[in-house]
């Protein structure tokens, strides 16, 4: 299939550009770079050896977004392109509306005019809320504790609104849990601009002498030893599972919600702990409060992806360490 990749020189998006290049696929990518770099296009041809459009579009520019589809023949979308950093939410929340919401809003209206009905959306774990309990299942009430998980709450809303009243319409959230790692060439993975929020970009940074140490949010919750308890997959895992649920849409009409993650929840500690084995890194800790808005624990149910796309993850969590370090060290090898 042709399909355009907004947000597609992301941390999620370039790795999902490569599996889909990978399958025979042929993609256009759009990014605006405002958390990304255009460097990431050429690593996407490298790894693969295959070429494709792309330009530096921000959905908020309905008149290129519009030229763009009129200039391809496009067969389906996968949208990863917003603003994503819980945090930051909390201080600028109109301009995450505005970016999330009427960037969302101006695609799904293109796609209209274009006639262009097949959507993945990349939606995330946190529209699970404070509310429900472990295992999430993809029927549970949604619902957020910050800006950002409201525009992703309201974005799958405005979907799930659109596919109701477009029968011919094919629309896929997809529920990220904790995604880390990196492609196994280490050309590209998280790296994201300035001070990271998550854990694993933190960790790779501690580990290279970017930062000092790891800072651990918290050592009082209910967990097995305290602390943050979160469901990593691997991003080459969810790369294939974007891969799965565009070819699930070839065939199928209507709505759909998919949890990705690999089921198992695994503490903070224990994934500093595996980094440091696998890797034969030893990482300075400083054990902090917790984190405002944090919750304890967090993991997936992923029978209905397993039972209804054919998907379920590969990697291990060693993988995902190995994999992150040696993306951190490529990156930072000619500095
Ligand atoms: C994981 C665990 C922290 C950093 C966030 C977003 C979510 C999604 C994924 C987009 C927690 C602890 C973290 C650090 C730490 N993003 N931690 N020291 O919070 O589960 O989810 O990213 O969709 O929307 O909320 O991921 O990696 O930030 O934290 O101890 O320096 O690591 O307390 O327990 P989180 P995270």
């Amino acid at each position: 299939m042709n399909v355009l990749v907004t947000g597609g020189a992301g941390f999620i998006g370039s790795h999902a550009c490569v599996s889909l290049l990978e399958e025979g696929h042929n993609i256009i990518i759009l990014d605006n770079y405002s958390n990304s770099s255009p460097e990431v296009i050429d690593h996407i041809k490298t790894i693969t050896g295959r070429t494709f459009s792309h330009y530096n579009c921000d959905l908020l520019d309905y008149t290129q977004l519009d030229t763009i589809f009129g200039k391809h023949e496009i067969d389906a979308v996968i949208h990863f392109a917003g603003l994503k950093s819980v945090p930051e939410s909390t201080t600028i929340p109109l301009t995450y509306y505005h970016n999330n919401l009427t960037g969302t809003l101006h695609l799904l209206q293109i796609m209209e005019k274009h006639k262009v009905r097949r959507l993945v959306f990349s939606s995330s774990a946190t529209v699970y809320g404070t509310n429900n309990v472990v295992p999430y299942e993809e029927s549970m009430p949604t619902s957020a504790t910050n800006p950002y998980g409201w525009t992703k709450v309201m974005i799958e809303q405005m979907l799930r609104d659109y596919t109701s009243a477009v029968p011919d319409a094919a629309v896929t959230c997809l529920r990220y849990f904790n995604p880390i790692g990196a492609h196994k060439s280490g050309l590209i993975g998280d790296n994201p601009n300035g001070i990271p929020n998550n854990l694993m970009p933190y960790v790779c940074q501690a580990a290279i002498g970017i930062l000092p140490s790891i800072k651990v949010y918290g050592t009082d919750f209910p967990t097995k030893d305290g602390t943050g308890v979160r469901d990593y997959l691997h991003v080459a895992d969810l790369a294939d599972g974007h891969v799965k649920a565009l070819e699930h849409l070839e065939k199928a009409k209507g709505f759909f919600v998919y949890n990705l993650g690999t089921g198992q929840g695994t503490s903070v500690l224990e994934l500093i702990d595996t980094f440091e084995r696998v890797n034969n890194i030893k990482l300075k800790r400083d054990i902090c409060g917790r984190r405002a808005g944090d919750i304890a624990t967090s993991f997936a149910n992923v029978n209905h992806a397993i039972e209804e796309i054919g998907w379920e993850t590969k990697y291990t969590l060693e993988d995902m360490c190995r994999d992150s370090w040696k993306f951190i060290q490529t990156k930072n090898k000619n500095k």
